[in-house]
């Protein structure tokens, strides 16, 4: 299919879950694996809405578990698709907890997940161009991908090295 080449806004997905005794540690609060699941689930889904096609996670930056979470607590995950390249999407997810019998909310976990577009076979395809909102948001998420790349580049190193010395 042709890409639209006219930019498009990006909209933001929503999951929304409680916290049940089977995803809490010996504390009672939640497990910090079930809270990145359901991010990394809704930056699958701010990525489809965007550029509806199939999206692989290829890396998450800077996750930052700020507050516990108590079971019986409700989130609120948002993603948002806050810079895209050509075949890959930054997305910035914040996760919040409700407390159900109060008006009582805080945000707990924010993160950063950089999804990539794939066709059927898992190879990377073309994505719409962004219409950039929010220059603030744009610049951040190029650090994040300033920050994967240089980690992909010193994985590469560290490959040859070892090929090198055998
Ligand atoms: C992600 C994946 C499709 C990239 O494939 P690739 O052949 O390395 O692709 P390319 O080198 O052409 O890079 C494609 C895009 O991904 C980006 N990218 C690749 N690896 C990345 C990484 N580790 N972190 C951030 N971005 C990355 C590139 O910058 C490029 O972006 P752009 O097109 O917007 O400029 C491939 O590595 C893969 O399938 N990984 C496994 C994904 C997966 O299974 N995730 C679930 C884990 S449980």
């Amino acid at each position: 299919m042709p890409i639209d080449e006219s930019p498009r806004k990006s909209e933001p997905a929503i999951l929304s879950d409680i916290v049940f005794p089977e995803h809490t540690n010996a504390y009672g609060t939640m497990f910090g694996g079930h809270a990145y699941a359901m991010m990394d689930k809704a930056a699958f889904l701010a990525a489809n809405r965007f550029a509806h096609t199939l999206a692989v996670t290829a890396s998450s930056e800077s996750i930052d578990f700020t507050v516990p979470i108590r079971a019986g607590m409700i989130l609120e995950v948002v993603a948002k698709v806050i810079n895209a390249g050509r075949t890959s999407m930054v997305v910035q997810v914040v996760l919040t907890a409700r407390d159900p019998l109060s008006t009582f909310e805080e945000q707990a976990t924010v993160g950063y997940f950089t999804m990539v577009a794939v066709d059927e076979t898992g190879r990377p395809i073309e994505i719409p161009k962004l219409l950039i909102e929010d220059e603030a948001e744009w610049r951040h998420a190029e650090q994040i991908r300033a920050a994967a790349k240089a980690r992909s580049e010193r994985r590469n190193d560290v490959a040859r090295l070892a090929v090198e010395s055998k």
